[in-house]
């Protein structure tokens, strides 16, 4: 297969190409990727319609990058999206058994989406494509493409957490969806820890060997499966943090703030994310060092998310109750400890919240990577460098172990990270931020990209080991 072998994408969200919009990380993450290597990208159109999956298809060109999108149903939305892949595996691979859901119709749906969209996606494909699925959206894609007679290089990428098999086991269908990945030819994950569940999942559940050069086998299927850790297009971002934009944002947060010294939290509402874990930790920050009262503010700038899933509702109640309750107790006249913002901001705003703040707090219970903080290292400024709490359970954590790592469950702890963060010296902050910042602008998306496209390409190359029809 040669090199120039067209690049075909496919994930729930499409869009946008430009790094200007709200996007999410992985959004952020592939049009990167794409903007660079040009080909198509194939996902949902945001939109329900009647005819669901079956109606016509909507392309935009973007440069060498061509966007093609369906619509879903009603009902395919709530199995397929709200349902399964946002009830049922989202807060299980976030290691969230207690808030997980597993319903018969949405598995049915989220496979018969999954089906769907490899039809559809057939359309457009041709056998010298590389084809790149993201996420846990869709699972099943691979499995489907290759009933419908696909037989170039698949790869899926998931970008959330893997979680251990005893508790994936809970699943209803575990072993289909795990088996279903086996279609692919390359799987990647974020961490080491991610890829170690998968493999010992396919080796204590579905009988399968770990083999060398990060291969597994279940069966006669032998496919690889290694870890590729994303980054961010750390140039640009730097670029934005150094903008007007960025500026006016940064003087308005300073503003606000007065005297005091700015925190500052950045995360879709979501549970994962320990947002209400990190409010309790600023709070205990006030009542552990007094001298903190009137001195420090909280930001926290949470866009909702997911807004018709049960879950996510409690949460958001639970979030403005604890907020109130913060501010209720220590506020005065003149101070309030914290803000909270759930709009959304322009990445421009928002790297120059990153920069005007003293301390970012990054405390996810889980998360497979975490952008949030290399955007925020990124984002600083070398004179004057803003310190990364950053949770032992993120992604991030093995590349920015700069950073002071903190356990989100341990209140105290936070504190005495918040403590020590907005006491530490220049010359500390310089030293720690350099290092992580080497490593953000070293391992970037493009570099994430390329390296998942090689190992793509290669799979199986050694040994002409190539997935069975
Ligand atoms: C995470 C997931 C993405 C998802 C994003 C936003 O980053 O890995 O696949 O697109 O969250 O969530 P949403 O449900 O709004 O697409």
């Amino acid at each position: 297969m040669s090199k120039e072998a067209r690049l075909v994408v496919v994930s729930n969200r499409v869009g946008p190409l430009s790094d200007e919009g709200k996007a999410g990380g992985l959004a952020v993450g592939l049009a990167d990727a794409l903007r660079r290597r040009g080909g198509l990208w194939f996902g949902w159109s945001g939109e329900t319609s009647e005819a669901g999956t079956d109606s016509q298809a909507k392309t935009e060109t973007e440069g060498e990058v061509k966007l093609v999108t369906i619509d879903m149903t009603e009902d395919q939305v709530a199995g397929f999206y709200l349902g399964y892949a946002n009830r049922s595996l989202w807060p299980l691979l976030h290691y969230r058994l207690d808030l997980a859901r597993f319903e018969r119709e949405t598995d049915r749906t989220y496979r018969a989406v999954n089906r769907e969209f490899a039809r559809r996606l057939m359309e457009f494909v041709s056998e010298d494509d590389l084809v790149w699925v993201h996420d846990y959206h869709f699972f099943y894609l691979g499995e489907e493409l290759r009933r419908l007679g696909f037989k170039g290089r698949l790869g899926f990428f998931l970008h959330i957490p893997f979680s251990p098999p005893e508790m994936l086991a809970a699943l209803p269908g575990a072993n289909d969806l795990v088996g279903a990945m086996l279609a692919y030819d390359l799987v990647g994950f974020q961490t080491m820890t991610d890829r170690r569940n998968f493999a010992n999942y396919c080796k204590h559940e579905l009988h399968g060997q770990k083999q060398p050069n990060d291969r597994v086998r279940v069966g006669d299927r032998v496919i690889e499966a290694k870890v590729f850790p994303i980054g961010i297009d750390a140039e640009s971002f730097a670029e934005f943090a150094a903008s007007e934009e960025a500026e006016e944002h940064a003087a308005m947060l300073r503003s606000n703030v007065g005297r005091s010294l700015p925190i500052v939290g950045v995360d879709r509402l979501d549970y994962s994310k320990g947002i209400i874990e990190r409010l309790l930790g600023f709070e205990r920050l006030l009542e552990n060092y007094p001298e903190r009262v009137g001195t420090v503010q909280f930001l926290q700038v949470a866009p909702l998310s997911r807004s018709e899933v049960e879950e996510y509702v409690d949460l958001r109640g639970e979030f403005e109750g604890l907020v109130g309750r913060i501010n209720g107790r220590f506020a005065a006249l003149d101070w309030t400890p914290v803000h909270i913002m759930t709009t959304g901001l322009t990445r421009r705003a928002l790297a120059g919240i990153y920069r005007a703040a003293r301390v970012c707090m990054v405390t996810p219970l889980r998360d497979g990577m975490n952008l949030v903080a290399k955007e925020f290292v990124a984002a600083q400024d070398e004179a004057d460098p803003g310190v990364l709490i950053l949770s032992r359970f993120a992604g991030a954590r093995s590349e920015l172990g700069e950073a002071l790592i903190v356990n989100p469950f341990a209140t105290d702890e936070m504190a005495a990270a918040l403590e020590r963060a907005l006491t530490m010296p220049l010359e500390e902050r310089q030293r720690r931020w350099r290092a992580m910042r080497d490593k953000v602008f070293a391992n970037t998306a493009a570099e994430w990209c390329r390296k998942f496209i090689e190992a793509l390409e290669d799979a199986g190359r050694e040994d002409g080991d190539r997935p069975a029809d």
